[in-house]
C-alpha cells in the first residue's frame, strides 16, 4: 500500500446515514482496497460529543486504510484540500412532508458549504450532495463554488435507481445484478420518473427487454413508478426515520462509479448539470440522467428514444426543479 492518502469529507457525520456509511468508506469499498484515507467528519457544535463516539468506533474497527480521522465543526478545517466531499449534513423530512419542504432549512447550508469548497478544497474535488432536496442543494453548492468545475458536482439519485432495479428484479424472480440500465429522470422527489424502456433483464442467460421480461405494462406504467417515487415516504412511515442503510449503500455505489467508472455497456442514474443535454431539459438545473463514467468524468447517455409517455413525465419533473431552483434563489436573496 504505497499510495498517498486521499482526504474524504463526510458532513452530517454524527447522523444516521453517516453511521451506516463511514465503515464502508474506511474499509476501502469506495475508493479502492489500496487507497489510504484521511476521513474528515463535519457536524454542528452540539453534535461534537456524538462525533467523538463515532471517531472512537472508527478507531476500534482497526482498519489498515484509515490513516487519520479528523472530527470538526469548522468548515475551514473540514474542506481544506479535500479530494472528495459527501455532503449529507442537513435536516431530513418527517412523515407527511415533501423533500422540497426542507428547502428553507437546508439551502443555506449548501450555500455556505459551496463557498467553503470554493475557498479551501482542491479544484479537482468530487462533490456528492445527499442532503435533501438533493438536486437543488447541489445546484446551490455548485453556484456558490464558481472556481470548481460544474462537472465535479452531482447529487444522489442512485438510491432511486437501486430501488427501481430491485423492484424489477423481484418481479422477474432474478437477483438485482441481472437488471441493468434502468433510468431515474429528474428530481429526487415524488415527481421523479423511473423509466425501464431501455432496461434489460438477464433471464437465464438471455438478455431481455424489461417490458418483455415483465409482460405487465400496466404495472410498469403504474404501481412500479409510484412505488419507486414514494419509497422514501414509505420507509419514513414504517421506520419513523428516513432511509439510512440503503442511502449509505447508494452513496458508495455512486462515488465508486465516479472513482472507477461504470461497467462497459451499462449506465447509472445521477443528478448532474443539464447543460448541453440532448433531451431538451432546461440547462440551469441539476437533473438526474442516465450517465456513463470513464476517467472520473461522466457523460450523459444521449439519443435514447423518448416516447410521449416518458416525455410528459420528464417535463413534469423538470418543471418542479425549475420551481425549486427559483424558490431557493429567492430564499438566498432575502
Ligand atoms: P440525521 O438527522 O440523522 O443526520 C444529519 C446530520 O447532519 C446531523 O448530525 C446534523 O447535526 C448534521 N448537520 C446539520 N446541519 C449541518 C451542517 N450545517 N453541517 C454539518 N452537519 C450538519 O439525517 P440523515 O438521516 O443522516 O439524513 C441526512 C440528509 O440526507 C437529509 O436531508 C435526508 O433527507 C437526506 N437523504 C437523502 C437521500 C438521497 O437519496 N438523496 C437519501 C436519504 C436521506
Ligand atoms: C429517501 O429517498 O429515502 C430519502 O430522500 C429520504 C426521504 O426523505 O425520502
Amino acid at each position: 500500500m504505497s499510495a498517498e492518502p486521499i482526504r474524504v469529507l463526510v458532513t452530517g457525520a454524527a447522523g444516521q446515514i453517516a453511521y451506516s456509511l463511514l465503515y464502508s468508506i474506511a474499509k476501502g469499498d469506495v475508493f479502492g482496497k489500496d487507497q489510504p484515507i484521511i476521513l474528515i467528519l463535519l457536524d454542528i457544535p452540539p453534535m461534537l460529543p456524538v462525533l467523538d463516539g463515532v471517531v472512537m468506533e472508527l478507531q476500534d474497527c482497526a482498519l489498515p486504510l484509515l490513516k487519520e480521522v479528523i472530527p470538526t465543526d469548522k468548515v475551514e478545517v473540514a474542506f481544506k484540500d479535500i479530494d472528495a466531499a459527501i455532503l449529507v449534513g442537513s435536516m431530513p423530512r418527517k412523515e407527511g412532508m415533501e423533500r422540497k419542504d426542507l428547502l428553507k432549512a437546508n439551502v443555506a447550508i449548501f450555500k455556505t458549504q459551496g463557498a467553503a469548497l470554493d475557498k479551501y478544497a482542491k479544484k479537482t474535488v468530487k462533490v456528492l450532495v445527499v442532503g435533501n432536496p438533493a438536486n437543488t442543494n447541489c445546484l446551490i453548492a455548485s453556484k456558490s463554488a464558481p472556481s470548481i468545475p460544474k462537472e465535479n458536482f452531482s447529487c444522489l439519485t442512485r438510491l432511486d435507481h437501486n430501488r427501481a432495479c430491485s423492484q424489477v428484479a423481484m418481479r422477474c424472480g432474478v437477483s438485482s445484478d441481472q437488471v441493468k440500465n434502468v433510468i431515474i429522470w429528474g428530481n429526487h422527489s415524488s415527481t421523479q420518473y423511473p423509466d425501464v424502456h431501455h432496461a434489460k433483464v438477464n433471464l437465464q442467460g438471455a438478455e431481455t427487454e424489461a417490458y418483455q421480461a415483465i409482460k405487465d405494462d400496466a404495472w410498469l406504467r403504474g404501481d412500479f413508478i409510484s412505488t419507486v417515487q414514494q419509497r422514501g415516504a414509505a420507509v419514513i412511515k414504517a421506520r419513523k426515520l428516513s432511509s439510512a442503510m440503503s442511502a449509505a449503500k447508494a452513496i458508495c455505489d455512486h462515488m465508486r462509479d465516479i472513482w472507477f467508472g461504470t461497467k462497459e455497456g451499462e449506465f447509472v442514474s445521477m443528478g448532474v448539470y443539464a447543460s448541453g443535454n440532448s433531451y431538451n431539459i432546461p440547462e440551469d438545473l441539476i437533473y438526474s440522467f442516465p450517465v456513463q463514467i470513464k476517467n472520473s468524468t461522466w457523460k450523459v447517455v444521449d439519443g435514447l428514444p423518448v416516447n410521449d409517455f416518458s416525455r410528459a413525465k420528464m417535463d413534469a419533473t423538470a418543471a418542479e426543479l425549475v420551481e425549486e431552483r427559483d424558490t431557493a434563489l429567492d430564499f438566498l436573496s432575502q
